[in-house]
């Protein structure tokens, strides 16, 4: 059976804290898309983790986890990351497919001239080479893991690539062309680096099939920032649905019978782009600094989060393109603190109200319509059983489901792994 564990937002919605939580039950754990841009925050009796390549699995020894074909291979990063995990006695079974892309050191550099020339018109990347990376593989210029070790025309690939991303460095953003020597070094330094861990993955996964193992598919980024049904361009440049897992870990989509979306009890985005119920000033200063297990900042630029209150329309949409099977609702105990709780239960636009997530345009153009609940005022951290969750909280849950037609199947209390509570039924409204 394979479980999909993805994002019904903008990312940061406590995917890493739910995949940690699920691999207890799993075999086999898989990123199957986005790379270092991801920071997936783990509290367990290890410690505290941000996870940005490693998939969550790694806390349990019995479980093996895998880099897959659709991700984005920083090696350098993974490298300092396990090393890392390791310094905090995490001892874990890791393989990185041989068809996964690299990127490279030269890509993120291009990440980053490109933000700065842009100015105001930035998108806010994360600044890790995401987008360079795939327009390089969809270009077909990219370098997979095996041609580091069989490829004899590496060296000559690695040329052209140079060439086309130099003439960007030196001639668009008047920066000093990356060495070629350094650039070879580079998949030196990779091809050792990365030897104990390649695996044909297809193999792999056809053995798990066949032998009918637990597989979870660990998702990065949220629905929103997909690339194809996303805030576009305020985007990834990697899918970052459910229906894409099929694809970047090559398992057949059929088999992907759970999905689970997850989704904040609030809003938080990092970037660029329009967010519509988003809050500013004290109030938003407020819910930042309660947020999360150390306040909203991004686990992997330290930016402060902007946040909100639950956007009902963005978050429904979300969990329909990720074809939810079932929702996980995080950081409900950080709300704990408010009398009235608002959600965002519609968009005003041209002097009308939709529920309808349209296009860019539109959501900078939108205004919340907002509801307001009654808010629980006690604290609700630790939680794990539904009965004991007080009353206005249940109607709060109550109006996400119903609002996102998806039943309500997870509810974190908390940011540690047990910090969750499970219900087959929120119980009638
Ligand atoms: P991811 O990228 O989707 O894995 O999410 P992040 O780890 O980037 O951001 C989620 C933040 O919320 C982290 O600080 C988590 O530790 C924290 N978190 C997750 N679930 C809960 C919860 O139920 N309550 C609280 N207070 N924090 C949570
Ligand atoms: P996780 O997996 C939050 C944002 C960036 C930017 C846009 C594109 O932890 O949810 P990119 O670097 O991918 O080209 O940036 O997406 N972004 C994230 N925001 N969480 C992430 O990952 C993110 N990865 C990228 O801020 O707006
Ligand atoms: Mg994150």
């Amino acid at each position: 059976m394979i479980t999909a564990i993805v994002g019904a937002n903008w990312g940061d919605e406590g995917k890493g804290k739910i995949t940690d939580t699920f691999a207890a039950k799993s075999d086999l754990v898989i990123r199957f898309q986005g790379g270092s841009n991801a920071g997936h925050t783990i509290l367990n009796q290890h410690g505290r983790f941000a996870l940005h390549q490693l998939p969550s699995g790694i806390f349990y020894p019995k479980v093996l986890n895998l880099i897959a074909n659709g991700c984005a291979l920083n090696v350098d990063y993974l490298i300092k990351e396990i090393a890392e995990v390791k310094k905090q006695n995490v001892d874990f079974s890791l393989y990185v497919s041989e068809k996964v892309q690299i990127l490279l050191p030269i890509h993120v550099l291009l990440d980053t001239y490109q933000e700065e020339y842009l100015k105001e018109e930035k998108f806010g990347s994360t600044k890790s080479g995401i987008g360079p990376f795939f327009a390089d593989k969809y270009a077909k210029a990219g370098i997979q893991l095996w041609q580091l070790y069989e490829d004899p025309q590496l060296k000559q690939k690695a040329v052209h690539l140079l060439k086309k991303i130099n003439t960007l460095f030196v001639h668009l953003y008047h920066k000093p062309a990356y060495p070629l020597e350094m650039l070879l070094e580079d998949l030196e330094r990779y091809k050792k680096a990365m030897a104990f861990y390649r695996v044909n993955s297809d193999a792999l996964l056809r053995d798990a099939i066949k032998e009918h193992k637990k597989i979870l598919l660990e998702g990065q980024l949220g629905a929103l920032k997909d690339s194809d049904h996303g805030i576009y361009p305020y985007v990834t440049s990697s899918s970052t649905l459910a229906g894409y897992a099929s694809v970047g870990a090559g398992v057949p989509p059929y088999l992907i019978q759970n999905i689970i979306a997850v989704t904040k009890a609030y809003s938080s985005a990092v970037g660029e782009g329009p967010f519509v119920s988003e809050i500013f000033g004290e109030e938003a200063e407020e819910l930042r600094k309660r947020g999360g297990d150390r306040g909203e900042y991004g686990a992997t630029t330290g930016r402060p989060r902007r946040v909100g209150w639950f956007d009902a329309v963005a978050t429904r949409q979300g969990a329909f393109l990720q074809g939810a099977t079932a929702l996980a609702v995080t950081c409900l105990d950080v709300l704990s603190y408010l009398k009235e709780i608002p959600m965002c239960t519609g968009y005003q636009l041209d002097g009308q109200v939709t529920d309808e997530f349209g296009v860019t345009s539109a959501l900078y153009k939108a205004k919340p319509v907002w509801q307001v609940f009654e808010g629980w005022q006690s604290d609700i951290k630790g939680i794990t059983d539904y009965q004991k969750l007080p009353p206005q909280a249940k109607t709060y849950l109550k109006a996400i489901e119903a609002f996102c037609k998806v039943p309500v199947r997870y509810i974190s209390t908390g940011p540690r792994r047990e910090d969750l509570i499970e219900v087959d039924s929120l119980g009638e409204i």
